[in-house]
Formats: C-alpha cells, sequence, structure tokens
C-alpha cells in the first residue's frame, strides 16, 4: 500500500494573491487529531513532491481542507496554487503534530495564538466540540500583515456563528482577535507585542495571563515562535509535549522556503 492517498479537489478558494485554502475528499480510513499535520502534495513527473500541512477541517467532517501559501518559486505551491476542481492531490495517511488538547495539562482558557497560515490548525480545533467542552473560554489570536490577509479566518468565524451546533458554543467561549502589523486596523501591531504589553487582554476584555488558568497553543512563524517561547518560559509556563504535558504548546508554520 502506498504511503499516501490519492484525494479530489472539491474547491479552491483564492483569498489573496499569496493565500488560497482548498477542499478535499477524505478517505474514510484517514483518521486524525484536530490540530494536527499531514504531509501533502502533487504527483510530479511520476514522483511524489510533498510538504507538511495542518489539517484546516476538523475531524468530524467529511472533507479535508487545507489553507496555504503560494511561494512564486516554491517547488511545490507554485503547482498547487493551480489546482482545480476534480484535481488529484496525495495526502499522507498519517497524521501527526504537537498542536492537541492532550498535549496540555487541564486549565480554563485557552490561547490560540497564530500568524499568517500559522491559523491552520486552529481553524480545526475551533471546530472541534470537545474544546469547547474543556475550556471556559477561547481566544484566537491572528497576526497578519495585511487586512486582507485576514479573509480566512474572518470567513471561519463567520461561518461558525451561522453554524448549526457549533454557533451557540462559539458565540458563548470564542473570543476571535485579528490583528494586523503594516495598515490601519481596528487591532495593530505583533502578537507577542500585544501578550507583553496585556493589550490584546485589555482589549477582549479579560483578565492577563495567568499559569494557573492558562492554556497555550502557538502556530506561525520561527520568529514568533521564539519570542513567546521564551516570554511564556521567563513567565513559569512549561512546554509541553506527547510525554508529558504542559502550559503550552508549539508547531512551526509549515512555511515552503
Ligand atoms: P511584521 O509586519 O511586523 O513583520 P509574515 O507574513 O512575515 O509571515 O508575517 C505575518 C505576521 O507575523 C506579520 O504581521 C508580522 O509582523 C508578524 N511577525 C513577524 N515576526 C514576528 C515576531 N517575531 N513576533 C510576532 N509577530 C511577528
Amino acid at each position: 500500500m502506498s504511503a499516501f492517498q490519492k484525494e479530489t479537489v472539491i474547491s479552491v478558494k483564492h483569498w489573496t494573491e499569496s493565500l488560497f485554502s482548498f477542499t478535499a475528499t477524505r478517505d474514510p480510513g484517514f483518521r486524525f487529531q484536530n490540530g494536527q499535520f499531514a504531509m501533502i502534495g502533487l504527483e510530479i513527473d511520476g514522483r511524489p513532491l510533498m510538504r507538511a500541512y495542518s489539517l484546516a477541517s476538523a475531524n468530524h467532517e467529511e472533507a479535508l481542507e487545507f489553507f496555504s501559501i503560494k511561494v512564486p518559486d516554491g517547488p511545490l505551491t507554485s503547482r498547487l496554487q493551480k489546482i482545480r476542481e476534480g484535481d488529484i492531490i496525495l495526502v499522507g495517511r498519517k497524521a501527526t503534530g504537537t498542536l492537541i488538547t492532550g498535549n496540555l495539562l487541564p486549565g480554563k482558557r485557552l490561547l490560540l495564538l497564530s500568524t499568517g497560515t500559522g491559523l491552520a490548525p486552529f481553524a480545526s480545533l475551533i471546530k472541534d466540540p470537545e474544546v469547547y467542552e474543556s475550556y471556559d473560554s477561547i481566544v484566537l489570536g491572528h497576526g497578519c500583515r495585511q487586512v486582507s490577509e485576514l479573509a480566512y479566518g474572518e470567513h471561519l468565524i463567520a461561518s461558525l456563528r451561522d453554524h448549526e451546533f457549533l454557533g451557540d458554543l462559539m458565540r458563548d467561549k470564542l473570543v476571535y482577535y485579528p490583528t494586523v502589523t503594516r495598515e490601519p486596523f481596528r487591532n495593530r501591531g505583533r502578537i507577542t507585542d500585544l501578550i507583553a504589553s496585556n493589550q490584546l487582554f485589555d482589549d477582549i476584555g479579560q483578565p492577563a495571563l495567568d499559569v494557573e488558568t492558562d492554556r497555550i497553543m502557538l502556530c506561525g512563524s520561527p520568529a514568533m515562535l521564539e519570542e513567546l517561547h521564551a516570554m511564556f518560559t521567563a513567565r513559569g509556563f512549561a512546554e509541553g509535549n506527547h510525554s508529558r504535558p504542559g502550559h503550552f504548546v508549539i508547531e512551526k508554520a509549515f512555511v515552503e522556503r
């Protein structure tokens, strides 16, 4: 059996010149935990060209969804951005990753902090009813350069509000906090600075960071992860993993170089 399953593209949506998302069929045998990633790609000249992609769909959904950047000369994304409905993509049979609730100690508030396409695993997690059962509140922070880059996240939040089952849950518990660094917007600045200054918590009217109650998941640019890792460690938060749950967990956004 091949390590990859062939799946059919169902839909593709281009959000900006550099961001797109797509959905594809899902093999009934493909299991994953919300927040995990899988290898996905295309067959190029008879060979699989694969990269790690977070699943943006939740594991209760029928289709798979991915949120991707377009790198003009990127080996995979330069091709992947051209896929259309009906095309075939390859999906690895095994999902993995650290952004799963089981890697966190029990807590009351879950902070999901991302930049760019690092939003993807959180798109999955905020569709998980168990996440809403496990926490009193969930804060989704998403930092981008331009307002237009928030579109995927804004659309996701709007569609969740209308969702038959998740709508009530997310209206009660989820706070969405988009922020933009390079043009005017209602929230301005880097997520790191907004946390360090407490501005983010002031803006949403919630208490400051507290290791007793807060659990954190991070996904984004390496520089952002490094800064937040240092900040949280200095405040007594311990990083969690599969063998030892902690106060925060980290996954880098899978940027193609
Ligand atoms: P900035 O515009 O100040 O560089 P990118 O598109 O480069 O992946 O960046 C996505 C977002 O992440 C941008 O808003 C960018 O802000 C922000 N960013 C870059 N580096 C950091 C960092 N070290 N900490 C927090 N946010 C960062």
